[in-house]
């Protein structure tokens, strides 16, 4: 069930009878360590009340596709990116039907059909519907464009009838949910992550930073979690919220992440998400400093190198396999390339931050990967998460691999 940590979770709810097992469905989403986010059709709300699976869920219950006030709270789109798997459970006839025709006539139907999210039905209803010829051509027909679909199971149903129709059990489906996503490619290795910006102080209230957010490498840290990774995050000054199970160590400057890394090792794998600060004021001033009375005067501030972090580990006697993050606006692989052998790495992460809408302090992230061997894997635009996911699915398996 590990497999369901962090993960987001949209169930559908259609109109059954099967629907009052939702509730403790998402009870055992969110056991496992789901997100869950409710959408229930209008049929579906006949049998469950929306308070008890916003209750459950601790999430307003999303049914309507034209409500401007749930649109603007999350909208049908955003709610299709947000989810990692779409389980309808129950699914009826009706609701297979429609999903098997394409139809966008509700939120439900609209969203499986705006998510990339793997997306699985559990069906509930009469044995003698469940065999008819039109909903086995439906079931024919959403099986080949990949929808999975858990059960059903056979048994004595609540009209009285003895057959196959019957929902799954809520155990059982979180079970198969939990299935969808892969486990442990991690486990057993410890992971050493740094994220966020550093800051260099000029005097007691001014220093010197840059833009990032952290987002990145926190989600990578999320990420690897999610993979069993035993995972120490190293973050500058952020405002983010740590991941479930990562260790995390707070840090203000260069040479205190300096610190704080090599204090975590050994490591298994080093990435340096950081944008740490090339240089700092050569001297910090013990009190604020003071405009000159004149007011025409500039002020002169030296500065030196910090050390290089990512360079240091990947030269330490406990060298971890070390990743480097490349930002840059211009030049991006070629840059990439020369920092991965300058620096010594197993593998560069090429981040194009002159690009609008990825990069430093924003949501989506776009990258390149390059190895020693100067194979480049390009991941394109996506969330964070999306992309965290699958940067570490790709470092899991070459640090299993002979790479
Ligand atoms: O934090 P976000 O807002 O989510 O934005 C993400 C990000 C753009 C910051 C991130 O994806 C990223 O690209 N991080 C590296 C930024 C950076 O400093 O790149 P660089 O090309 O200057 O440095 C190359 C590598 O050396 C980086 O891995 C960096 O962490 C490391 N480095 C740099 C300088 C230094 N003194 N010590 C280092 O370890």
């Amino acid at each position: 069930m590990q497999r369901l940590v962090n993960k987001q979770v949209v169930l559908g709810v259609s109109g059954g009878i099967a629907a009052y097992k939702s509730a403790e469905l998402v009870r055992r989403l969110r056991d496992a360590g789901a997100e869950v986010r409710v959408v229930m059709t209008q049929a579906a709300r006949e049998f469950i009340t929306p308070l008890t699976l916003q209750a459950l869920s601790g999430h307003p219950v999303h049914g309507d596709l034209l409500d401007p006030a749930a649109e603007a709270a999350m909208g049908h789109i955003e709610l299709a990116r947000w989810a990692d798997l779409v389980l309808i459970a129950p699914t009826t006839a009706d609701l297979m039907a429609r999903l098997a025709q394409g139809r966008g006539d509700d939120l439900l139907t609209t969203l499986v059909l705006a998510t990339d999210a793997p997306v699985a039905i559990a069906p509930a209803m009469n044995q003698a519907m469940w065999r008819d010829p039109a909903t086995q051509a439906n079931l024919a027909t959403l099986q080949e464009r990949g929808v999975r679909v858990f059960g059903p199971a056979a048994g004595e149903q609540a009209c009285g009838d003895v057959g196959p129709g019957r929902m799954l059990e809520p155990v059982d489906l979180a079970t198969r949910a939990a299935e969808c996503f892969e486990l442990g490619l991690l486990t057993g290795r410890h992971l050493l992550i740094n994220a966020g910006p550093t800051r260099e102080a000029i005097d007691p209230v001014r220093y010197i930073s840059n833009h990032s957010s952290g987002k990145m490498g926190f989600a990578l840290a999320a990420a690897a979690a999610e993979l069993d990774a035993r995972v120490t995050l190293v973050a500058g000054p952020v405002n983010l919220p740590t991941p479930p199970r990562v260790t995390r160590i707070d840090v203000v400057s260069a040479r205190d992440m300096l610190e704080a890394c090599l204090a975590a090792l050994p490591a298994d794998l080093f990435i340096a998400a950081a944008a740490v600060a090339d240089y700092r004021p050569e001297q910090c001033a013990t009190s604020k400093l003071k405009k000159s009375p004149d007011g025409n005067d500039g002020m002169l501030l030296r500065m030196v190198r910090n050390p290089d972090i990512l360079a240091t580990l990947a030269s330490h006697p406990q060298r971890p396999w070390c990743v480097g993050f490349a930002a840059e606006t211009d030049n991006l692989l070629d840059y990439a390339r020369d920092k991965l052998v300058r620096k010594n790495l197993d593998l560069i992460i090429a981040n194009d931050v002159s690009l609008p809408g990825i990069g430093f302090n924003s949501d989506q992230n776009a990258v390149t990967l390059i190895d020693r061997d100067l194979n480049q894997t390009s991941l394109p635009q996506t969330s964070k998460q999306k992309l965290a996911r699958q940067i570490m699915t790709q470092l899991a398996a070459r640090l299993a691999g002979p790479n």
